[in-house]
């Protein structure tokens, strides 16, 4: 049994929601640590022995908070079996929903120096009721743009969960 830290990054809360099913699963076999990047920016890695970094997509970037956390913590995350997973709405096309195809994903593995053994991507969530009136209308403006859902009382998950679950199994065995 190990000890794994499944730490994320979020702002509307879906890849909480992720790593809560990761969680779910991985707690089977072993003991999960969910923490809240934004809460606890400083966690001692060390008595972890497995680190699973989760992280969303706003505007075309992962949040600052994940490049600090990863240049700060470096030769911790180097030392141990790890795995880091992006969460964005690009993903929901069938072309760009793996670690390979997807821009964001590859974009983030080039300006960091760390290098997880594994990688995924998840397709996110698009929740139009819950942005102000600027977020709606950019997200909007987006989709419409690539042929998405422009409706803007809609909520839609795009997220494949079968493939979420996937995941676990390759952190389980990790
Ligand atoms: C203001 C805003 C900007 C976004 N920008 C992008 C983007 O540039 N590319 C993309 O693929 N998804 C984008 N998304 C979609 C998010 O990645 C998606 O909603 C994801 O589920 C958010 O996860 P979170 O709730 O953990 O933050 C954006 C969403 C919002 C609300």
């Amino acid at each position: 049994m190990a000890n794994i830290l499944i730490i994320y990054s979020t702002t509307d809360g879906h890849t909480r929601s992720i790593c809560e099913r990761l969680q779910n699963h991985v707690a089977a076999q072993h003991t999960v640590e969910l923490v809240a990047m934004a809460e606890q920016p400083g966690i001692d890695l060390e008595p972890f022995d497995k680190i699973v970094i989760g992280a969303s997509i706003r505007y075309g970037k992962h949040q600052p908070e994940v490049f600090d956390f990863i240049r700060r913590n470096q030769a911790t995350l180097e030392s141990k079996p790890s795995a880091f997973f992006s969460v964005n709405v690009v993903a929901r096309k069938p072309e760009k929903n793996t670690p390979e195809t997807n821009p964001y994903l590859q974009k983030f593995l080039r300006k960091i120096d760390w290098a997880p053994q594994n990688l995924a991507v998840f397709a996110g969530k698009i929740d139009y009721p819950r942005y102000d009136f600027m977020d709606r209308t950019m997200i909007r403006f987006i989709m419409w743009m690539t042929k998405g859902p422009t409706d803007p009382t809609l909520t839609i998950e795009f997220t494949d969960w079968n493939k979420v679950d996937e995941f676990a199994r390759t952190v389980t065995e990790m």
